[in-house]
Formats: structure tokens, C-alpha cells, sequence
């Protein structure tokens, strides 16, 4: 259950500052890891901003997710010089490993995938990102081992 109280206090405090709400919305998704709808609908009671705004606001932002994510964030790389060096075949990989799409998330919550676009590590072709960390010269069976190491990982912290 999500606290809505929290909402609360980060709304009214850029309220007074007059605050555009792009910034609300990005403390609240940070508080509460994304954006669900009784959320928005808070922040809408809260600023009295109209809710068809606030959803317009929340769903056309590529760094507002209204869907809640995993643990961990893999992104691949799919752009020019990623994709002839293999980043088809180790996203391919990767998704039936996972056992998702692209804008998923497994049922257990542990990973969340993505595309990225160029991470400026062409020379290290085919890349993927989890979380902060990149992984180069990937090999489809390479970069399960990688996410395979993070699901022990997590395991283990549970
Ligand atoms: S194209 Fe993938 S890192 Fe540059």
C-alpha cells in the first residue's frame, strides 16, 4: 500500500514555490518508483492541476514510467554499430532468458528490459547497461552469465 501521505508533503512544498510540475512528478516518481494512478490522482487534488494534465505530463516523459519497475534495469543497445556486431542475437538471448519483451518486467520484479540508445562504447560493440553498470564485447551466452550472477545476487538479499 502506497503511502499517499508522501504525496502530499512533496506537493504542497513546491507549491509554494510555484513550481512547474514536472518537478513534482519527478520527486513523487522517485519516492515511490513510479507514477500509478491513485498517485496522479493525488497530485492532482493536491496542486489542483486537472488530472488529464498531470496524466498527459506523466505519460509523454520518457523518464516517468506509469508502471512499476524492476530491481534492475537492463538496457541493450540496439543502434548501428551494436547491431552488426550481434546485439539482435544477445537481445534475443536475453528476452528468452528473461522470459519478457522489451517494456517489461519479470514476474518476480528483479529486471526491468530496455532499449538505450548508442552508449558511445562502439569500440566494445555489442553493449548492454544494468543499472549503472556496462558490459561490453557481450556474447548472448556472456550476458546471461551477467544477469544470471545479478538474479543470485538478488536471491541471496532476499
Ligand atoms: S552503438 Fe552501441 S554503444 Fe554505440
Amino acid at each position: 500500500m502506497q503511502d499517499l501521505k508522501k504525496v502530499d508533503d512533496i506537493a504542497k512544498k513546491y507549491a509554494e514555490m510555484n513550481t512547474p510540475l514536472i518537478y513534482i512528478l519527478k520527486d513523487v516518481q522517485k519516492e515511490f518508483g513510479y507514477l500509478s494512478q491513485p498517485i496522479l490522482t493525488q497530485v492532482a487534488q493536491v496542486t489542483d492541476i486537472p488530472l488529464s494534465e498531470i496524466y498527459g505530463v506523466a505519460t509523454f516523459y520518457s523518464l516517468f514510467t506509469t508502471k512499476p519497475k524492476g530491481k534492475h534495469i537492463v538496457r541493450c543497445c540496439n543502434n548501428a554499430p551494436c547491431f552488426v556486431n550481434g546485439s539482435k542475437e544477445v537481445l534475443e538471448k536475453i528476452k528468452e532468458y528473461l522470459g519478457i519483451d522489451t517494456g517489461e518486467t519479470t514476474e518476480d520484479a528483479l529486471f526491468t528490459l530496455e532499449f538505450t540508445s548508442c552508449l558511445g562504447l562502439c569500440a566494445v560493440a555489442p553493449v548492454m547497461m544494468v543499472d549503472d553498470e556496462v558490459y561490453g564485447n557481450l556474447t548472448p551466452e556472456k550476458a546471461v552469465a551477467i544477469l544470471k550472477d545479478y538474479k543470485m545476487k538478488g536471491s541471496s538479499n532476499a
